[in-house]
């Protein structure tokens, strides 16, 4: 159980906290997905740290205090379609460029990332 975690490879709960932050940076700046998103992301960016964290292996953070993550049911009332789950991942990796997180790591962790961003698309392009 002492086992090294992705979480802790990647550098735990700070780089967590610098790549939500750089990824809303980026979304903010996002033609296609800021108009989904409210305007003070300070909650969203709240919850993605703490479901990130156990995500990743971490504390399970976000499922104490919300319950089951579902996140393909909560992702539900927003169009979310295959140009936005694209762009949404292109924010990411930018992202991780730029807090400098690169190697195995960060291929396993955008690797699933992708599976989850496609998981979630529930409508077409226009
Ligand atoms: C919440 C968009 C993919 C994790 C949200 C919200 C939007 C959104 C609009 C609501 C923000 C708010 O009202 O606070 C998208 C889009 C995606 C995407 C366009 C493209 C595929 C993902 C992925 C993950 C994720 C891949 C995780 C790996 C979350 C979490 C929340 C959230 C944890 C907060 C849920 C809650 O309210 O408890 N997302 N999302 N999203 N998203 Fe995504």
């Amino acid at each position: 159980e002492k086992q090294l975690k992705p979480f802790d490879y990647i550098g735990g709960s700070e780089v967590i906290e610098q790549l939500v932050d750089t990824f809303y940076g980026n979304v903010k700046q996002h033609p296609d997905l800021y108009p989904i998103f409210p305007d003070d992301l300070t909650e969203t960016a709240r919850k993605q740290k703490q479901f990130l964290t156990q995500f990743l292996g971490g504390p399970p953070l976000y499922t104490e205090e919300h319950g089951h993550p579902m996140l393909r049911a909560r992702h539900l009332p927003f169009p979310i379609t295959p140009t936005r789950a694209e762009a949404w991942l292109d924010c990411m990796s930018r992202a991780m460029d730029e807090v400098g997180l690169e190697g195995p790591a960060r291929e396993d962790f955008f690797r699933r990332l992708t599976l989850a961003a496609h998981h979630m698309v529930n409508t077409t392009d226009e």
